[in-house]
């Protein structure tokens, strides 16, 4: 890792010498004079190319990340950055080519609601009050829109203090777009055309056909997800009409019984078997079973319970989940929400085991209709599924008043191979309608002309309707790059922690500067 500066001639290597695994393995430089740039200290983990592809990820993350810039010197992280830096050239080209204007925005703002708790900033010139930064541009883009400029884009830092996941961090990119006077079905097409020419560029990998649609219904009730992996099948089956009245009480008493087919899994052995059973209790997964039922080579059946069900019973069982002989059925039951998103897991799991979830198979799907509103059931209040901006179908309007719940939203995600990649809406551009599901938010007419006044009255000066979309570029360029992780394409990401291990960030602050800004913290135990 020394730098040094060699003067000298370059030599072809005789045909003996050359070495076809280095990159510089052709030639040899005949030094006549070298002096040392810098010195290195034998660096905490490996380096060099071939070490670093031997090491993967066995070194500690928070080491690499605690050097990072000895880290982003090995040749993955160099393939990584690199690639995220071709990505957004391309994105930027097509978008400027299709008349996109980059526009910036604020990031000392007020709350943009995302769903997620806002990073704050302390104002030292107004007293007691804060900036938060943004959570999304989504406020500042709509006003844009109403401001004439009709098509924005912007690849822009979101921040959300939100559990974190290997697909989640605080800060993170988007590519943050918005155009006037358009319904779903263009925002879809214009963005279909940009994805489709990204895979092309980037992985050179072609879709000849449209991305296929589906809602929001069909997606959890087929998969239990609203992202779902569609690279395999293994879609969910419902056994309720068959499998209860038997006498198995667990199965008696559940809202739902769902199950899986898969296919070669009848080999499982019982501790497999146990072991799989273990997975799904963790508290992560929260079943509280899982029921197996092996459908053998032979046509006879295993299962565990065979106690309360005959032959004729499984095989109706296996014929609705349309297994065949060789095939695992596996079975959760419970409340329905739970045990579709239980299944999701135990689904992605087993099509990962039997190598069905390929990287370099990209398989996208738009998930449209979803629910303007999610009810939580312990407050008994509303939340916006997107966000409160989000106009409700035109033809579910009236259900507004009379069932909410019901509603639609112009609203889709874009999921790829079962990462959310990109989410957006058609907005509400009339006043009544906004302050109606501010109201339906729970929102006080006081607390909404506080919080959002400045958008209602936006809309009462002419209000072009308008709609877009947000992708997540980190994400994006992790899938380009066939990983989850997508600590692995941001040059200086946070831990799974959250915290920057390098910089040391978050840290404690100097009593000055906590003086200047007026706060007072209370004495943290050690
Ligand atoms: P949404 O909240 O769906 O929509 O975000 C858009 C996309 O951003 C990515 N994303 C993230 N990536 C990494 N870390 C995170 N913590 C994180 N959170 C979200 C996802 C997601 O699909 N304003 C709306 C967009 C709109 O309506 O136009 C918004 O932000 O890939």
């Amino acid at each position: 890792e020394f730098v040094i500066r060699v003067m000298g001639m370059l030599q072809q290597r005789s045909a003996d010498a050359v070495n076809d695994n280095m990159a510089s393995g052709t030639i040899e430089l005949i030094a006549e004079d070298l002096e040392i740039l810098s010195h290195a200290e034998t660096p905490p983990f490996m380096v060099s190319e071939k070490s670093s592809e031997k090491m993967g990820l066995s070194v500690d993350e928070d080491l690499r990340l605690q050097y990072r810039y000895l880290d982003l010197r090995r040749s993955e992280m160099q393939r990584n950055i690199i690639g995220r830096s071709h990505i957004i050239k391309a994105l930027r080209n097509t978008l400027d080519a299709a008349e996109f204007l980059d526009i910036e925005t604020p990031m000392l703002t007020k709350s943009t609601p995302e769903g997620a708790r806002d990073y704050l900033v302390p104002s030292r010139t107004h007293d007691g009050k804060f900036f938060a930064l943004p959570q999304s541009p989504q406020l500042f883009k709509q006003l844009l829109m109403m401001s004439a400029f009709e098509r924005y884009y912007q690849v822009v830092k979101c921040f959300r203090d939100e559990d974190l996941r290997s697909d989640r961090q605080p800060e993170f990119t988007q590519i943050d777009c918005e155009m006037a006077f358009v319904n779903q079905q263009e925002v879809l097409e214009t963005f279909e055309e940009l994805i489709k020419f990204l895979f092309k560029k980037i992985l050179n990998t072609d879709f000849p056909k449209p991305f296929p649609v589906i809602s929001y219904k069909d997606a959890i009730e087929k998969y239990g997800s609203d992202k779902p992996d569609i690279r395999f099948e293994m879609e969910l089956s419902y056994l309720e009409n068959l499998a209860k009245g038997k006498g198995f009480k667990v199965f008696d008493e559940a809202e739902s019984i769902v199950a899986i087919s898969v296919p070669g899994g009848a080999e499982y052995s019982r501790k497999k078997l146990d072991e799989l059973t273990d997975w799904v209790k963790r508290p992560q997964i929260g079943a509280r079973g899982l029921v197996y039922v092996k459908y053998n080579e032979d046509q006879t059946f295993k299962s565990s319970v065979d106690k309360f069900y005959d032959v004729s019973n499984l095989k109706e069982w296996a014929k609705k989940c349309g297994a065949s002989p060789g095939d695992l059925l596996l079975i959760l039951s419970g409340k329905k929400s739970d045990v579709q998103s239980q299944m999701n897991e135990l689904r992605l799991l087993m099509g990962s085991r039997l190598g069905l979830r390929d990287p370099k198979v990209f398989k996208p799907v738009w998930v449209v209709d979803f629910p303007l509103l999610e009810k939580d059931e312990i407050s008994n209040s509303f939340h916006a599924m997107h966000h409160p901006f989000t106009s409700p179908k035109t033809s579910d309007l009236a259900m507004l008043e009379t069932n909410p719940e019901n509603v639609r939203a112009n609203a889709y995600d874009l999921a790829i191979n079962g990462v959310e990649v990109g989410g957006g809406s058609i907005r509400i551009h009339d006043r009544k309608i906004q302050e109606k599901m501010f109201e339906i938010l729970g929102f006080s007419k006081e607390e909404a002309e506080a919080q959002f006044g400045f958008l209602m009255s936006a809309f009462e000066y002419g209000a072009p309707p308008h709609g877009g979309i947000a992708f997540g570029f980190d994400r994006l360029c992790a899938l380009f790059g066939g990983k989850d992780n997508i600590r692995e394409f941001i040059a200086f990401p946070k831990n799974n922690q959250g915290r920057d291990v390098m910089i040391e960030a978050p840290s404690e602050i100097d009593q000055t500067q906590l003086d200047e800004l007026e706060i007072s913290l209370p004495k943290l135990k050690d």
